[in-house]
């Protein structure tokens, strides 16, 4: 029995009928149905809580695109629940690791002391737990959490671990930026599937891509927003894909990584590489109530979202004309202090990472100049852990200058460094001593050894000389908290 791709869709809710090549029907129709929009999306689920007194626990989870599937998550859902705490708050949880395997919980985005950071080091066991407690130091924005065991980060997160963590402060709150119904966190990625009952994963050197967009753990989503102005914030959180946001309404960018940039910008495509986050605002107050607009991906020609605009009650949102003061940071030389290589799928600088190895050290308060330059592989998006940074410039390798990108503009923690172009950032790691993680964000790039340690301490010489001492004995108590 041959199914065309009308009768294909039209099956999509019916199962068990035994089709060709040992597949049932059902399983033909939902991978027909995944590779294009089905026919009625799905709705987008918003992100739910993470309650006060729960753990957060790695668990396995089910897909709701794939519901057969062994697949992960946490708390028995992909994504995970999502974290909301306030500048200056303890953040204090039990983190569990129900797998069967070993995973680690990183904050990525927070500035945070190394033993909380999940580094591969500190990896936890299956069936172990920890407890996590940092204070939040840093202004408001959307940072995420997601697992980062040496070798099997990618695997894990395709697999669906991540989740939001979200802080608030002050300074946002007084813009009054859209809340409530008028605001959504999204989570983009893509997914490969065999019918309904697993997900294709390849530890590919070159980075896994997938052929369908999953939005919140959903593939295809469809949801209702009102003719307001809308917030939309949101996280590339594929292992190795570059998302290329455009919509029909109008898109103002108003933040990044780290927070809040320093006026909105009006843009008409967003670039996104994994890891990045980008908080927008979507203007829908001249959309007709009744019409269809997208939230697409320009590289891919897919529709990720579909938002049915409706008709309601205007609200008292506007655009801020100012959003946020931005610190810049000052740097005597025009020379980078430092330059990091990103070659093919594995290597920073020559060397795969090396759990013992430290490859240098920063000290602590002090603004340095790094260069990450691209040599083949590209992209890499370059990722720091324990600070954030700004990107002041950039060359292509025929000697022209790197464009500006608005969504690039105030703090970051991770830049898309493209092929033939080396990107300048700023960096000053003012607040824990200890050690911190360099790597390419593509995923695979990052399990094949494109990653390094470094330390940041007040006595940088003092800091190797301890790091080589840790290399030949192994981990001794580093650092002292
Ligand atoms: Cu999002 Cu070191 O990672
Ligand atoms: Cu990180
Ligand atoms: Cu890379």
């Amino acid at each position: 029995m041959r199914l065309n791709r009308r009768q294909a869709l039209g099956g999509f809710f019916t199962a068990g009928v035994v089709g060709w090549a040992g597949f049932t029907a059902s399983d033909i129709s939902v991978a027909l149905a995944q590779a294009s929009p089905p026919v009625e999306r799905p709705l987008l689920p918003r992100p739910v809580l993470l309650a006060a007194g729960d753990e957060l626990v790695a668990t396995a989870a089910h897909p709701a695109f794939a519901p057969q599937a062994e697949a992960y998550g946490y708390n028995g859902s992909t994504p995970g629940p999502l974290i909301r705490i306030r500048k200056d708050e303890m953040f204090r949880k039990v983190v569990r690791n129900a797998l069967t395997e070993e995973t680690s919980f990183h904050w990525h985005g927070l500035t945070v002391p190394t033993l909380m950071d999940g580094q591969p080091q500190d990896a936890l066991a299956a069936g172990a737990s920890t407890e996590i407690a940092f204070p939040i130091i840093q202004r408001a924005g959307l940072n995420w959490y997601h697992p980062h065991p040496h070798g099997h980060t990618g695997r894990q997160a395709w697999n669906g671990m991540a989740g939001f963590f979200v802080i608030e402060d002050d300074e946002e709150n007084a813009l009054n930026l859209p809340s409530g119904e008028d605001e959504l966190i999204l989570v983009l990625r893509d997914a490969k599937v065999q019918g309904l009952t697993r997900l294709i994963y390849e530890l590919n050197p070159d980075g896994h891509e997938g052929d369908f967009p999953v939005v919140n753990g959903v593939a295809w989503p469809r949801t209702t927003l009102s003719n307001r102005l809308v917030r939309l914030r949101i996280l590339n959180g594929a292992n190795a894909r570059v998302f290329q946001l455009t919509s029909e309404a109008p898109m103002i960018v108003i933040g990044n990584d780290g927070g809040l940039i320093d006026k909105p910008h009006l843009v008409d495509m967003v670039e996104m590489s994994p890891g990045e986050r980008v908080d927008l605002l979507m203007d829908l107050r001249r959309v007709p109530p009744g019409a269809r607009v997208g939230l697409n991906c320009a590289s891919a020609e897919w529709k990720l979202l579909e938002i049915n605009v409706m008709a309601a009650e205007p609200t008292g949102w506007d655009i801020p004309e100012r959003l946020s003061e931005i610190e810049p940071l000052v740097h005597g030389s025009g020379e980078p202090d430092r330059t990091f290589v990103f070659q093919e799928t594995d290597r920073i600088n020559d060397e795969r990472f090396d759990m013992k190895t430290i490859a240098f050290a920063v000290e602590q308060g002090k603004v340095e100049r790094w260069r990450f330059a691209s040599a083949r592989g590209a992209p890499h998006p370059v990722h720091v852990h324990g600070a954030h940074f700004q990107i002041i410039g950039g060359q292509h390798t025929n000697g022209n200058p790197r464009r500006d990108y608005a969504w690039e503009r105030g703090w970051k923690d991770t830049v898309l460094v493209r092929t033939h172009e080396s990107v300048d950032v700023l960096i000053r790691f003012d607040n824990y001593e200890g050690r911190y993680l360099l790597h390419c964000h593509k995923l695979e790039h990052e399990d094949h050894g494109m990653m390094l340690n470094f330390v940041v301490a007040k006595d940088t010489v003092e800091a190797m000389r301890r790091a080589e001492v840790e290399n030949i004995y192994g981990p001794i108590c580093w650092p002292t908290l």
